[in-house]
């Protein structure tokens, strides 16, 4: 039988596989949460440094843990830094954005969009639609809250989604020393 208790044994290695090696470390000093999230898809903004990347990664294992509790079947994950798109040629951007609208959870990091071309703003697009049609759990974290993310898309299509849909959350408390 699955327990919690198998969970937290092989924590450290589930971690390793889901994030890069900076927000695992800090994951790993933080006790393992066994709580039900309710809503499936989260939009987390705030200034720098208080704690989105973290958080977020906390509800994507606890969604996780939730799973490997209940179902016998794994669900796949993907962490996309959304800034790294700018680092891919084309083919590897479709790719990755393929993968963004098949993986079972997807949490994008630093939805930062300065700048986006309209292919990628489409593709964006196709990715939050996509994940909404086929119930697929999605997390996102931003600096930029919606309001002024809908005037830099110039585009109310994906806001609007995430307004209806997404459970909204601002984190205040600062963790700068
Ligand atoms: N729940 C937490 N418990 C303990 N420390 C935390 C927690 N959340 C955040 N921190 C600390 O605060 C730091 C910043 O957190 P995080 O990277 O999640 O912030 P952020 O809002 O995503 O920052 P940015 O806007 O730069 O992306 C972490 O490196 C960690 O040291
Ligand atoms: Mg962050």
């Amino acid at each position: 039988m699955r327990t919690i208790e198998k969970y937290v044994e092989k924590r450290q290695y589930i971690l390793k596989n889901m994030f890069p090696p900076m927000i695992c470390s800090i994951l790993k000093e933080i006790p393992c949460i066994n709580r039900y999230c309710g809503s499936k898809n989260f939009f987390i903004t705030g200034d720098v440094y208080t704690g989105k990347t973290i958080k977020a990664s906390l509800i994507a294992e606890q969604i996780l843990i939730q799973n490997y509790l209940h179902s016998p079947n794994s669900m796949s994950f993907c962490f996309f830094n959304w800034s790294d798109i700018y680092l891919l040629s084309l083919d590897e951007q479709k790719k990755t954005i393929e993968n963004c609208i098949k993986t079972d959870i997807l949490f994008i990091d630093d939805l930062a969009v300065s700048g986006i071309s309209d292919w990628l703003y489409n593709s964006l697009y196709q990715i939050i639609n996509n994940r909404l049609l086929y119930e697929k759990i999605t997390i996102i974290t931003s600096n930029s809250d919606l309001e002024k993310l809908e005037k830099i898309f110039q585009d109310s299509r994906i806001c609007s989604r995430i307004e209806r849909h997404y459970e909204l959350l601002k984190l205040t408390k600062s963790y700068r020393k």
